[in-house]
C-alpha cells in the first residue's frame, strides 16, 4: 500500500514534501482545514509532478470527520503528519491555542493510526525540543531541556505522546526533528505562504526585501554569540521534504533498532541572525532596512545540528546551501508579487 495521507499538505513543507513523495512513486492525500494554509499550493505541487492531489478540508481536532477519512480510504499505508501551529512567539501569547490544536490533532490521529492499523507514522517535530541546549551542535541524545515556548512544549509533549503509543502499537514511528526550515522549491511554484504577518526570520525578510513590510527587526543583538545576535540551523524545505520520503522507506525497509526512531534534520552549520540578513544581501543585492529591538519571548539563544544519524541512517544528504535558501526564498516572493491576484491574503477563502 502506497498511499500516504500527509496532513498539513496545503501548507509550507507538507507540500514541498508531497512533491518529493508523488516522485518518489507514493500516492498521495492530504488533510488541512486551511486554518492557517491555502489550497493554492496544490496547483503548484500539480504543475510540477502532474498529479491532482485530494485535501480533505478536516480539522483533525474533529475526531469523527477524522475519522471519516480513514473509513473512506482503506488503502492508507502511511501518514506524515506536519498539521499543527508553529509561531514560537504565538505560542508565547496563546498557549491554550497551542496545546489544543497541536495535542488533540495528534491524539486523534493516534487514535485512527490504532483503530486501522496504519503500519508507518512519521511525525514532524522540532529543535525547538531541545530547549537552550548547554552544548551545540545537538545529537539525537542531547539531553532533553524544558522548552522555551508552548510550542516547544507541543512538541516535546506530542513525541511523549507517540513514545507511550509507540509501547502499545506495531505501527513504527519516526520523530524528525527540524531546525529551520526556509527556501522554496526551485521551480518557484510552492513556497512559505504566510496568510497573516509572517513570523519567522525569511518570509519577514523577503517581504520586507519586496516591500510588503516596512521593515525588520531584529531581536536582540546582546545574547551571548559571536556577533550577539541568536543563532540558528536553516535546511531548505525540499532537502527537509526529501528526508521525509527517506525516513518513510527507513520504516518500510527496515526494523529500527527503536521505537520511535529519532533523527535531527539541519544542516550541522549554525548562522547568526545578521549573518543571515548580510547573506541575502549578498546573494540578491538587495539592501535591507532593519533596526535592533529586544529580545523575543522563547527565543533559543543558539541551537544547531549534529546530523550524522540521518546521513548515516537515512542516506539524507542536504544539497542546498543558505545561499541556495535565501536565493530560492526570494525568487518564490518575486513570484507571488507578479500573483499578486492569486495569493495575497485578501484573496484566499479563509474558512
Ligand atoms: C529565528 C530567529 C528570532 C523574526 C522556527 C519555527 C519552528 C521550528 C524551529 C520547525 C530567532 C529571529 C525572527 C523577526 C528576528 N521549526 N527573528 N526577527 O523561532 O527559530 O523557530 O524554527 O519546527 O516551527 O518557527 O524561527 O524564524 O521565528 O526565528 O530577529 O522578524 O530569527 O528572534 O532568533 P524559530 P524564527
Amino acid at each position: 500500500m502506497k498511499k500516504i495521507l500527509v496532513t498539513g499538505g496545503c501548507g509550507y513543507i507538507g507540500s514541498h514534501t508531497i512533491v518529493d513523495l508523488i516522485e518518489n512513486g507514493f500516492e498521495i492525500i492530504s488533510v488541512d482545514n486551511n486554518s492557517r494554509s491555502s489550497e493554492h499550493l496544490l496547483e503548484g505541487i500539480e504543475k510540477i509532478t502532474g498529479k491532482k492531489v485530494k485535501n480533505y478540508k478536516v480539522d483533525l481536532c474533529d475526531f469523527n470527520d477524522t475519522n471519516a477519512i480513514f473509513e473512506e480510504n482503506n488503502d492508507i499505508g502511511g501518514i506524515i503528519h506536519f498539521a499543527a501551529y508553529k509561531a514560537v512567539g504565538e505560542s508565547v501569547e496563546k498557549p491554550l491555542l497551542y496545546f489544543e490544536n497541536n495535542l488533540v490533532a495528534l491524539i486523534n490521529l493516534l487514535k485512527c493510526v490504532d483503530f486501522f492499523k496504519i503500519p508507518y507514522f512519521v511525525f514532524s517535530s522540532s529543535c525547538t525540543v531541545y530547549g537552550n541546549p548547554d552544548q551545540i551542535p545537538v545529537t539525537e541524545n542531547t539531553p532533553i531541556k524544558p522548552a522555551e515556548s508552548p510550542y516547544g512544549m507541543t512538541k516535546q509533549m506530542g513525541e511523549q505522546i507517540i513514545t507511550e503509543f509507540s509501547r502499545v502499537s506495531d505501527s513504527a514511528c519516526a520523530l524528525l526533528r527540524y531546525f529551520n526550515p526556509a527556501g522554496a522549491h526551485p521551480s518557484a511554484l510552492i513556497g512559505e505562504l504566510p496568510i497573516d504577518k509572517p513570523q519567522n526570520l525569511v518570509p519577514v525578510i523577503t517581504q520586507s526585501a519586496i516591500g510588503k513590510l516596512p521593515g525588520i527587526t531584529v531581536f536582540g543583538d546582546q545574547y551571548p554569540t559571536r556577533d550577539g545576535s541568536c543563532i540558528r540551523d536553516f535546511i531548505h524545505v525540499s532537502d527537509l521534504a526529501h528526508a521525509h520520503t527517506l525516513a518513510l522507506k527507513y520504516l518500510m525497509e527496515k526494523k529500527p533498532a527503536t521505537n520511535p526512531e529519532v533523527f535531527n534534520l539541519g544542516t550541522g552549520s549554525g548562522i547568526t541572525v545578521l549573518e543571515t540578513l548580510q547573506t541575502f544581501e549578498k546573494v540578491t543585492g538587495v539592501p535591507l532596512n532593519y533596526t535592533i529591538g529586544a529580545n523575543r519571548p522563547g527565543d533559543v539563544i543558539a541551537i544547531y545540528a549534529n546530523n550524522d544519524k540521518a546521513k548515516n541512517e537515512l542516506g539524507w544528504d542536504p544539497k542546498y546551501s543558505l545561499d541556495d535558501i535565501l536565493s530560492t526564498a526570494w525568487k518564490w516572493e518575486q513570484k507571488l508579487k507578479e500573483d499578486e491576484k492569486l495569493f495575497t491574503g485578501k484573496n484566499i477563502q479563509l474558512n
